[in-house]
């Protein structure tokens, strides 16, 4: 069963709103798999929430921590839990070129990718994207798309995650990891 055969992290990537928590949290326990999300464990060791991060330090110090962060949550969850993990990262986690080249090295790589529309529908839900913050949420989400497409589509799963039901993304991904 392929529960069993899971022996690497599997991360997940893509844009904010594809549904990459969601996603993750469901497939981890279907894969009997620890879940973590990164930008939570962020906010766990900085004791402070990501838009205070980066109200109070800036961007570059949260790029910097969130390197770290998945640098040790890869190491652990390799040492520790055999690779059964699936971790979500932030959207901006696999534009770093050394997180992109260590994910890409000893985790199986998942780009979840949805239509503007849905991203845009996503992140409205909820107002903790700091990038998001200013101008006009579709055009941020559209330049970053194109910006990071090169770096996401370096991912060697691809999985398009609809509108609906995240049930249909999680088969995507289920068969593309297996
Ligand atoms: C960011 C995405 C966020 C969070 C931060 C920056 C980005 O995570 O890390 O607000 O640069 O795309 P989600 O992708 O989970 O929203």
């Amino acid at each position: 069963e392929l529960a069993q055969r899971i022996d690497r992290p599997i991360v997940l990537v893509g844009m904010m709103g594809v549904g990459k928590s969601s996603v993750g949290k469901r497939l981890a326990s279907l894969l009997d798999c620890a879940f973590v999300d990164a930008d939570e464990e962020i906010e766990r060791s900085a004791q402070m929430t990501i838009p205070e991060i980066f109200d109070t330090f800036g961007e570059p110090y949260f790029r910097d921590g969130e390197r770290r962060v998945i640098a040790r949550l890869m190491s652990e969850s390799i040492e520790h839990l055999g690779g059964r993990i699936v971790i979500a990262t932030g959207g901006g986690a696999f534009c770093n070129p050394e997180t992109r080249a260590l994910i890409l090295d000893k985790a199986i790589t998942v780009w979840l990718d949805s239509e503007i529309d849905t991203l845009v529908e996503r992140t409205a839900r909820k107002d903790n994207r700091p990038l998001l913050r200013q101008g006009d949420a579709r055009e941020t989400l559209t330049r970053l798309r194109e910006e990071r497409r090169p770096h996401y589509s370096q991912a060697p799963i691809h999985v398009l995650s609809g509108s609906g039901p995240h049930v249909q993304t999680i088969n995507k991904v289920l068969q593309g990891v297996s």
